[in-house]
């Protein structure tokens, strides 16, 4: 992991047209929970393709905690779940990244018991994971919450018939942790189908298990006894895809965005023609020209397959210099609008009514010194300095840093003026 310090900031000088090609990194949604499976089995897994992001550090410490050897170098991880001996997930390490809850299915299915710290809520929202708890008790496990930590105990987890009240991303991949080891068949139902969730099952069926029906409404599970160790490559980070071809979009620049998997970015890829944006799908890449006049378009945030949330910010900075009219609707989390107090700094104008914003097209941003808040919020405001008048520091950048590698160096080489100034 290059130096980062917390406090570092990035300067980004606006009114550049980015041009070229820039390679899309693994998925951190993916490699999370797939790094977090290899607890499942005794003996070495191989990941190729992991993302250099602060959140892939953080989990790599989890798992030494919990007693697997890791080893990296560079984008591949190595990981042996046979020493897993510590069911014990504390605060300190959990509060850095709420995905750390993936390991209570594992801990779970393979130590009988866990005790995990409650991930607590963040920025975008309240964020619980009752549901994750219910699943589990489904399966057959005791849950107890003690003094801020979720205590799980589980003599043998047996197959249950559930259906999640709202298509969770990780507890979705919790409860196919927890059942792949389970007696007998598990049937999940209105489950997510994001592309990370398929990685996730097609990781775990390599490694013995037997999922079908993932990327589907419903998943079937038939429990084993055992797994054993896998070598796989991550897929492709589709977010941070589409940030990069909404800053194509955004500067009127001609950018192919390469080691992409289109048909997992379809409804942004609807959306985005929309604007009259030029978008061409080759098989592992995806050319967009950025259009003279950019078309104002209505995007209403959805699990997968519909526009995804975590492309919200950055939509929303193309539709604050776009011509007319917008309103992007955020169904998936209670307080995903943190970036529009700095965008509205930088001169858009942009109305908040419940769970919508109005934006109305400016003819230009302003550079202004930002802070960011979130993670894709930090990205929102990277791309509007791209297109601002003038200069545009964003503070705060290890928000960026948890999920974007290099974006910096990234956006630079495809002429971006931008740079990280430590603090
Ligand atoms: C995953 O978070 C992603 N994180 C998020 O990406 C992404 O925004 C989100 O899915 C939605 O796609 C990882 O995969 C590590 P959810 P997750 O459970 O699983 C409610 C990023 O920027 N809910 O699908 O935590 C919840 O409050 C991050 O990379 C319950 O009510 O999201 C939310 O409103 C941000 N009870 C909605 O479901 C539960 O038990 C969707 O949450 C679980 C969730």
């Amino acid at each position: 992991m290059a130096c980062r310090c917390c406090m570092d900031k990035i300067v980004v000088e606006g009114g550049h047209r980015l041009q070229g090609e820039v390679r899309i990194s693994g998925a951190k949604n993916a490699a999370l929970p797939m790094l977090v499976a290899s607890l499942l089995a005794d003996g070495w897994s191989s990941f190729q393709n992991v993302p250099d992001l602060k959140d892939i550090e953080s989990i790599k410490l989890l798992l030494e905690n919990l007693g697997a050897k890791v080893e990296s170098d560079s984008h591949q991880v190595r990981i042996d779940g046979g020493g897993l001996c510590n069911h014990e997930a504390s605060y300190d390490l959990v509060r850095k990244m709420r995905a750390s809850i993936l390991v209570l299915g594992p801990l779970v299915a393979r130590l009988k018991r866990a005790r995990v710290s409650l991930p607590g809520g963040c920025a975008i929202g309240e964020r619980p994971i009752n549901l994750h708890l219910k699943g589990l008790q489904q399966l057959g496990a005791e849950i107890q919450i003690d003094h801020g930590y979720v205590e799980a105990r589980a003599e043998r987890l047996r197959g249950a018939d559930i259906c999640l009240d709202m298509p969770t991303v990780t507890g979705t991949e919790n409860l196919m942790m927890a059942a792949v080891l389970a007696e007998g068949v598990t049937v999940l139902r209105n489950v997510a189908r994001e592309p990370e969730v398929v990685a996730l099952a097609d990781t775990l069926n390599r490694m013995g298990a037997s999922i079908q029906g993932a990327g589907a409404s419903a998943m079937t599970i038939c429990g084993v006894k055992s797994l054993h160790p896998v070598s796989v490559s991550v897929i492709p980070d589709r977010i941070e895809a589409g940030t990069f071809m909404v800053a194509a979009a955004l500067t009127q620049g001609d950018v192919t965005v390469c080691g992409c998997e289109p048909e997992h970015m379809q409804a942004f890829l609807h959306k985005l023609r929309q604007t009259n944006a030029r978008v061409q799908e080759d098989r592992s890449s995806i050319r967009v020209v950025g259009p003279e006049t950019i078309a104002s378009v209505d995007v209403k945030t959805l699990p997968f397959p519909g526009f995804p949330t975590d492309m919200q910010a950055q939509f929303m900075v193309l539709m604050s210099i776009a011509s007319g009219l917008s309103i992007i609707s955020e169904t998936v989390f209670e307080n995903r609008f943190i970036h529009v107090g700095e965008l509205r700094r930088m001169g858009a104008d942009i109305q908040i009514s419940g769970n919508s914003a109005l934006i109305k097209g400016a003819s230009m941003l302003s550079g202004a010194p930002v802070m960011a808040t979130d993670l894709r919020a930090s990205a929102s405001l990277i791309l509007a300095g791209l297109v601002a008048q003038g200069v545009t520091e964003v503070n705060r950048v290890y928000h960026l840093d948890r999920g974007y590698e290099k974006i910096e160096e990234k956006f630079a080489s495809l002429g971006a003026v931008i740079r990280r100034v430590p603090v």
